[in-house]
């Protein structure tokens, strides 16, 4: 176990993480996880604490992951939607959040369209903030949680060739892996249509393959990103069915990969469009490990914000 303590009051992204912040959450949902595995799946940790869900876009895995965390380590939860809250009578965010946090909300977890919303709620408020993903910038939880896999599945992250198919451009999930995949040793490569990928992304410490079936033959992880069509306001690419032809995973594109490749997908899948259905149910697929592995990534984000709290309270 890493010997660094988590000091920051939020968790907003991993661009800012050091190797052994990053470790440290991981180490510590290591060490979480069984909780879930006992008969009765609940600590004390959080007893007295409450947290605020707001979600201001859609969601299914982070929303249900986070409020599962909260309640297996037995912290009061508030669930927030945008779409039957005073935001839609004019209400301003911040005003919405500065409600929230009169109510003596420890924690917020807050998923938002515009990229850097948490981030300036969590400059300029005392409440944590956890980032469930912002615009197109991050979604730290996911990338930690798909690191975890990656360990979990290959027994490190150091030297692991990982390679990311598809929207990346768009991608907060491409954006936080970067950050914290460079940081951990793995060895990053991007693929997907020019249009889709973003300018200077080699500049990250990434390598951009544009050819599928080299960017793939040998990578020990593949993680399909899926086409972000609500974040698409000009036309990428020709059509949704040659974009299909060209980079989806199937059976017999994966003859050119190595036999223990592992296919991760972030979730929400196009079923038959970035990847074929045998594929996505097949033996090489984690994706619905990557699902259970997020309750304890965020069991341990949970765990360390409000260890840091009570250290700010004092
Ligand atoms: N991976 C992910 O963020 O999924 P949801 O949009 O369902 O939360």
């Amino acid at each position: 176990m890493t010997k660094t303590a988590w000091t920051r009051k939020d968790l907003v992204g991993l661009k800012d993480l050091s190797r052994e912040e990053i470790t440290l959450i991981l180490d510590t949902a290591k060490s979480l996880q069984e909780v879930s595995t006992r008969p009765v799946k609940k600590v004390p940790t959080l007893r007295g604490r409450t947290v605020a869900n707001m979600f201001f876009e859609p969601s299914t895995r982070t929303r249900i992951s986070f409020e599962l965390a909260e309640k297996r380590l037995s912290a009061d939860t508030i669930n927030f939607s945008a779409a039957t809250s005073s935001t839609v009578k004019g209400e301003s965010i911040k005003d919405t959040v500065r409600n929230i946090e009169s109510l003596k909300v420890d924690i917020i977890v807050m998923r938002h369209p515009a990229s850097g919303a948490p981030h300036r709620l969590a400059e300029r408020l005392d409440v944590s903030f956890i980032n469930a993903g912002d615009g197109i910038n991050e979604h730290p939880t996911q990338a930690l949680l798909d690191m975890f896999t990656i360990k979990e599945k290959k027994g490190t992250l150091e030297g692991v060739k990982v390679t990311f198919i598809g929207d990346i451009l768009h991608s907060r999930v491409a954006r936080s892996n970067i950050w914290g995949l460079t940081k951990m040793g793995a060895k990053v490569v991007v693929c997907g249509p020019k249009t889709l990928i973003p300018p200077k992304v080699e500049e990250l410490g990434v390598e951009v393959i544009y050819d599928l079936y080299d960017a793939i033959k040998d990578a020990d992880v593949i993680n399909l990103l899926r086409i972000q069509m609500e974040r698409q306001s000009e036309c990428f690419f020709p059509s949704i069915r040659e974009y299909a032809n060209t980079y989806q995973i199937n059976r017999k594109v994966l003859e050119v990969a190595k036999k223990d490749v592992v296919i991760m997908h972030p979730g929400p899948v196009n079923r038959g469009i970035e990847v074929s259905s045998d594929v996505m149910d097949g033996p090489s697929s984690v994706i619905l490990d990557q699902v259970t592995n997020g309750l304890a990534v965020r069991m341990a984000v949970l765990y360390l914000l409000s260890g840091a709290r009570k250290k700010i309270e004092g």
